[in-house]
């Protein structure tokens, strides 16, 4: 049975015989023997395998170049060299998938921009494999999290005729003919309206928390904005808590402990990954870590912030002023220079946000809290959301929305309606805060952003 290289190389005793397969990282022949280094991306480390020659397979040793797919079977024994514990001393060697000359990642150095291109390739590179591997965890460490609280884990749908965020960045689907001549109607299409990816669950979600109480979604989302940013994709996870009988203040204790909980997971089970990110990704990446698992994190009113802002006297591309929307480079500014720790800003203008959004008594503000973090800006988004069915009525005429659309949602206030609040996190900017990595393009397996859909 095949050993993972990962297990191998955390072995307590000698073992013989094991077999592992990989892919050659590098190899170097001797006369007498040739030295190889596989990895088979269960971990970071490679294992160090020495293959005589003239053991069955070893003719083929010369197409066991950097990328190949190989086996390799023998006796696990403790390494006399540096930095590695146990080696392989191979009894038989075989070569499954060979790796001509024109494999793309021979050296190493390629720019985040190369790996890109080869998006196909690319989690054979160790840094990436590193991040992948971290997704995979973190996103274990979201269900654990939640299932920890007691909270129900519902799918919400992919497909959907509501523009949750309403601002309009939604990619329809359809099965209408563009080519037709004559003009479809959307009564005419699939599901006999028009239909759209979704930007949230939480409407759906509000369903299910005014229902089985405490609910979380986490499942992709779709935007089809066109901003080509180091912070936005088009096709990205998101992980939507709703809390029935919960208030903002209560939200925004949620989303701080389980942004501090996650960070504690990767600090207490990723370390070895956590220190390829900061040798050459971020050389403060594991401080900044710690920071922010042991830190109590700030919090702030809009207004309060907008004060920050213009006292600071700094110069912003969006000047600011009560009333307009935080930019990321305002943002920056709170968590990097002024409060440098992630901060809550809350009670924003009702005119900046949805219209789901709980009015606050000044009428002005409504209960929304975003989450800032250094490095990145908002990573969280969320609200109490309003519960009372007259003022959600007016709230929707003033977004410009049709009742008769969203008739489910507004019944939720009219049958036993309640106090409640949710969040939004977005997993890869919470995996590059994690990682340090500066491109969300480089977080996600296969980017799907503006004039960019290969893979
Ligand atoms: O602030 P947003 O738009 O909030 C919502 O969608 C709410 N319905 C969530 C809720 O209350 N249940 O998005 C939430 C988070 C943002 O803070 C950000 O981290 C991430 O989703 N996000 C994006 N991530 C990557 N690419 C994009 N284009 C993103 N847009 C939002
Ligand atoms: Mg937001």
């Amino acid at each position: 049975m095949r050993t993972l290289i990962k297990n191998a190389l955390k072995s307590e005793t000698a073992q013989d015989p094991i077999t592992i397969k990989g892919w050659v990282r590098t190899r170097r022949d001797n006369k007498e023997f040739s030295f190889l280094e596989l990895n088979d991306g269960t971990s970071l480390a490679n294992i160090q395998c020495i293959a005589d020659a003239g053991i069955p397979g070893y003719q083929d040793i010369s197409k066991m170049s950097t990328g190949a797919a190989i086996g390799i079977t023998g006796k696990l024994v403790e390494s006399p060299g540096k930095g590695q514990k146990w080696e392989i001393h191979a009894t038989s060697i075989e070569l499954i998938g060979e790796a001509p000359s024109d494999y793309p990642l021979q050296k190493k150095g390629h720019t985040p921009e190369f790996l890109r291109s080869i998006s196909h390739l690319r989690p054979r590179a160790n840094l990436y494999g590193a991040v992948f591997r971290m997704r995979s965890r973190m996103a274990q460490a979201i269900h654990r999290f939640f299932n920890e609280k007691d909270f129900t884990y519902v799918h919400t749908p992919v497909i959907t005729a509501s523009d949750c965020e309403g601002a309009g960045e939604m990619f329809r689907v359809t099965t209408q003919d563009p080519t037709l001549p004559k003009a479809q109607k959307p009564e005419d299409d699939f599901f006999n309206k028009p239909t759209y990816l979704t930007v949230s669950g939480q409407l759906e979600g509000e369903a299910f928390a005014t229902a089985l109480s405490n609910i979380y979604t986490f499942g992709p989302t779709f935007r089809a904005e066109n901003s080509n940013t180091t912070r936005h994709a088009n096709e990205f996870w998101m992980i939507e808590p709703e809390m029935a009988f919960c208030d903002l203040e209560g939200d925004m204790d949620l989303a701080e402990e389980f942004v501090k909980f996650l960070i504690k997971d990767v600090l207490e089970n990723n370390e070895g990954d956590l220190e390829i990110f900061n040798k050459f990704v971020d050389k403060g990446l594991i401080e900044r870590l710690k920071f922010v698992a042991e830190k109590p994190f700030q919090r702030v009113s809009y207004t309060e912030a907008v004060d920050i802002l213009i006292a600071s006297g700094k110069t912003f591309e969006y000047p600011v002023s009560w009333g307009v929307n935080l930019q990321s480079e305002h943002e920056r500014y709170l968590t990097e220079e002024h409060f440098k720790c992630p901060t809550t800003v809350y009670n924003y203008p009702k005119e900046v946000k949805p219209f789901y959004m709980r009015i606050n008594d000044d009428g002005k503000t409504v209960a929304a809290m975003d989450l800032l973090v250094p490095g990145i800006g908002e990573i969280v988004g969320g609200a109490q959301r309003e519960e009372r069915l007259d003022i959600l009525q007016a709230n929707m005429k003033q977004h410009n929305l049709s009742e008769e659309d969203y008739w489910w949602y507004t019944d939720l206030r009219k049958y036993g309606t309640c106090p409640h609040a949710g969040f939004g996190l977005g997993f890869e900017r919470m995996i590059m805060f994690a990682t340090g990595m500066k491109n969300i393009r480089d977080v996600i397996p296969f980017a799907r952003t503006p004039g960019s859909c290969e893979f």
